[in-house]
This record gives C-alpha cells, sequence and structure tokens, in this order.
C-alpha cells in the first residue's frame, strides 16, 4: 500500500517507516492543501496534521482516497460530512495524553498568575525589580471548566492540587467524575459569574464558534483570566481585546488564535487585496498578542515528546486496522456537534 503522510518532521520518518515496513511511504512537509493537492492524489491512506484543511473542493482532487487519518484529536479542518459522501473513513487520534494539554494549560494559568512572562523579560533587560510583578495563589480561587471530557478532567485533577475550587459546565455532564474529582456541574451563566480562571476545553465546530462573545464576557467575574487551549474559534478575539481593554478580564492566557494560520501565512496576504477579511483578523490578533497581559504559545500544547510518540503509535494503529478491514477511532459526523 502506498501511503503518504503530510506536515511530517524529519524525526518521523524513521518511526513511521519501521511500523509500516512492508507499506510504500511517502512523506511530505507541507500541508494538504488545495495548492498542495497534486501530490496527494496517487494515495488511497493520506495521514494530515491540523493545518491540512480537507475542504469539500479538495476532496475533488483526491478520487483514490479512502482513508484519512489526522495525527489530532480535533478535526475541525476536515470537512466530515464531505469525506462521508466521498466514501472516506476519517479518523482522529482520540487520547493520545490528556495530560500534555492540561499541563500546558496550567502553563499559561501560572505565568499569568505569577507574571512569569512579564519578569522573563524585565530580567533579561538586566532589571531585577519586583514593582508591578505581585501575583496572585491559585489555592482558594475558583476554576471554571467548560468542557468535562479527557483534558478537561485533567485540568480539574492539577487543579484540585493546587486545592482550587471547580465549577463545570458541559452539554453531556459526567456525574461520576463530579462525584469522584470533588467538583460541581453549573450552568455556563453561573461559572461564568463566579469563576476567577476560566478555561476552554470544548471542540470546535458550528455550536462552539464564538462561545466566549461580547455577551459571555459580560457575565463574568471583572479581573477574570481566560485561558484557551481548545481551538481559536471557540473565542471571539474583538470581544477578547474589548474585555482586556474594560478591564472585565485581567488577564488571558492562549495556546490557539482565531486565524492563527494566516500569522503564518502573513506576507503573502499582505499582497493580496481579496484577502482583506483575514487581514483584519490578523490585525486583531496582533493587537491581542502584543498586550503584556495576555500569554501566547504557538499552538504547541500537544506538543511534548511522550505526546508526540503516542500520536504516531495510534497513526500507525488507525492504518493498519483499517487496512486489516476493521477501523479504528472512526470520526463520525454527529460527533462534530458533541
Ligand atoms: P473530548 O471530546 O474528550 O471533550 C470535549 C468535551 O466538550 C466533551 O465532554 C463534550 O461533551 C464537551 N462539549 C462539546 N460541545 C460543548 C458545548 N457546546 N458546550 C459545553 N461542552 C461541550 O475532547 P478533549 O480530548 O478533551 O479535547 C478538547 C479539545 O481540545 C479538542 O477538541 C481540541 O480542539 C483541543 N485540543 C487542543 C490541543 C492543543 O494543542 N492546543 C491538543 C489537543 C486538543
Amino acid at each position: 500500500m502506498r501511503i503518504a503522510f503530510f506536515e511530517i518532521k524529519g524525526w518521523e520518518k524513521p518511526f513511521l517507516r519501521r511500523m509500516l515496513k512492508e507499506h510504500e511511504l511517502e512523506f511530505f512537509k507541507e500541508p494538504l492543501t488545495l495548492d498542495t493537492a497534486n501530490l496527494a492524489k496517487q494515495y488511497s491512506v493520506v495521514s494530515v496534521f491540523i493545518y491540512s484543511k480537507i475542504t469539500r473542493e479538495l476532496l475533488k482532487k483526491l478520487p483514490k482516497l479512502k482513508l484519512l487519518v489526522t495525527r489530532s484529536t480535533g478535526f475541525d479542518h476536515i470537512d466530515i460530512n464531505a469525506c462521508k459522501k466521498h466514501g472516506i473513513v476519517v479518523c482522529n487520534v482520540p487520547y493520545y495524553g490528556e495530560n500534555t494539554v492540561a499541563e500546558h494549560t496550567f502553563a499559561l494559568i501560572l505565568s499569568i498568575s505569577r507574571n512569569i512572562h512579564k519578569s522573563y523579560l524585565r530580567t533579561l533587560r538586566n532589571d531585577f525589580s519586583i514593582e508591578g510583578l505581585k501575583g496572585f495563589d491559585l489555592m482558594g480561587k475558583t476554576l471554571g471548566v467548560i468542557g468535562t471530557g479527557h483534558i478537561g478532567l485533567h485540568v480539574i485533577r492539577i487543579a484540585k492540587g493546587f486545592s482550587m475550587r471547580v465549577l463545570a459546565y458541559d452539554i453531556h455532564p459526567n456525574t461520576v467524575a463530579a462525584e469522584v474529582l470533588g467538583f460541581r456541574y453549573v450552568s455556563m451563566e453561573q461559572l461564568l459569574k463566579k469563576s476567577d480562571i476560566i478555561t476552554l476545553h470544548v471542540p470546535y465546530n458550528k455550536h462552539t464558534h464564538h462561545l466566549i462573545n461580547k455577551h459571555t464576557i459580560k457575565l463574568m467575574k471583572r479581573g477574570a483570566i481566560l485561558i484557551n487551549t481548545s481551538r481559536g474559534g471557540v473565542v471571539d478575539t474583538e470581544a477578547l481585546i474589548e474585555a482586556l481593554d474594560s478591564g472585565i478580564l485581567a488577564g488571558v492566557g492562549l495556546d490557539v488564535l482565531e486565524g492563527e494560520d494566516l500569522i503564518k501565512e502573513e506576507k503573502q496576504l499582505l499582497y493580496d487585496k481579496a484577502n482583506l477579511e483575514k487581514l483584519a483578523q490578523l490585525v486583531k490578533d496582533h493587537i491581542l498578542l502584543s498586550r503584556d497581559n495576555v500569554v501566547f504559545t504557538p499552538h504547541i500544547a500537544f506538543y511534548s515528546q511522550e505526546a508526540l510518540e503516542r500520536i504516531l503509535a495510534t497513526t500507525v494503529q488507525n492504518i493498519i486496522a483499517f487496512l486489516r478491514g476493521k477501523p479504528e477511532n472512526t470520526v463520525v459526523v454527529n460527533q462534530q456537534s458533541s
């Protein structure tokens, strides 16, 4: 079988070659998009990461495709309905280690609560003064967790280690976990009103698009902190900037950003007048990121050695299971709304 891997880093190749040695593998470092579709048209099995945009239009150019394996948990970069229509099985990596993203969530929380980012920049300038660097304790504070799936629950486990109070909101509450871990489900409104720190762990879909917006932000406690390691589109960037300006939000920790892929293609955008809307998003992103009470990491919450190894192992398992006629970790259409 000929298998194509997109968005592959050098160190991943030997592992994949070793695990799939009876197959012919081709590696591409670029994402699979309309521009690179030609590279994939001969393959019935293709693996991608999140910067490959698998649209209806792109699928028309891939007539041989039978299995699409994304090396991620989120699959909002793939038009699942269109894949279904073309008879393409889509698999993801549902559990590569919820601890990895949860630990990064706390890296962002602690950076904000103890001004780590500001201190670091200051000491680089040989300035060891402490004015303006007073932080706050996590112990006794209320953490609001929106989305209590794999990652959200692990965030709660860690929060309990910090002696935080935890409130949660999920469209499918896990009452057993609430009992065992000692947290309480409330309405989203209650969570926003009562939490000192709010952290987002929902998938991105049409129901969660701009879940945090001008209206929901108004419900938040003045001086609250917002953390987003889910997907950029869950938060309205403009509303976020306004909330920071007005002081409703005292700090923001982001691993994801609405239009984050635009930053990578920034220069190209400048020369294309058709991209005014994208440019506007880009400007908003820069306004947001230039603030000293915003900590941003470039979508690396998943990016630990251990997690990457688990992602590759599950990807290989997904491919083998499909070739044996028993697909595993398949993504189904209605999952996008949950
Ligand atoms: P999961 O599927 O285990 O949990 C998602 C939870 O969100 C579920 O409990 C679901 O019921 C809940 N949910 C769905 N829609 C909701 C809504 N409208 N309101 C409230 N709750 C809702 O997913 P997991 O593994 O916890 O991951 C969550 C998200 O984190 C992924 O979908 C992905 O987008 C993002 N992620 C980000 C990474 C990064 O590197 N920054 C890495 C891995 C995942």
